[in-house]
């Protein structure tokens, strides 16, 4: 296995062993439930945006080591984003789960959410990785539910 190889797959192994913003937000003005219809597992997406830009953002729920490790690695990239920087963030991370394996350049942009590169390669995995960013789509867009197409 390469070292990147390695390096991503400690970065998923920690986010879904403690994931981060992990907890019920009481107080968010923006909350959505996604549903991934492959398993049933649901997932909640709290958000708080203040003047166009994300102030904080927390998630509940159950799912699998993939869903919850990209969950707590998407809250950790959007504090402080403005909703336009989360929405391309959003398109960037798709295009990156649903492209051919080694089609796509990877965007600095992305971070350590890049370490979901390998996820192209398992079709089944990617509804996994992609259900808190369409929960996100759904908060954003002030939609109470959603599922992850
Ligand atoms: Fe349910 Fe991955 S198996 S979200």
């Amino acid at each position: 296995m390469s070292d990147l190889r390695e390096l991503y797959q400690e970065v998923i192994i920690d986010h879904s062993k403690r994931p981060r913003n992990f907890h019920v937000m009481p107080d968010a003005k923006q909350i959505s439930v996604g549903h991934n219809p492959l398993c049933g597992d649901k997932m909640t997406v709290f958000l708080k945006v203040d003047d166009g830009r994300i102030t904080d953002v927390s998630f509940d729920g159950t799912g699998c080591a993939i869903s919850m490790a990209s969950a707590s690695l998407m809250t950790e990239s959007l504090k402080g984003k403005s909703v336009a920087e989360a929405v391309q963030l959003f398109g960037m991370f798709h295009e990156l789960v649903t492209s051919e394996p080694g089609q796509i350049k990877i965007a600095e942009a992305l971070g350590k959410l890049a370490a979901f590169a390998g996820v192209c390669e398992f079709p089944i995995r990617v509804k996994c990785a992609s259900l808190a960013w369409h929960t996100l789509r759904a908060a954003l867009e002030g939609k109470q539910e959603t599922t992850t197409e």
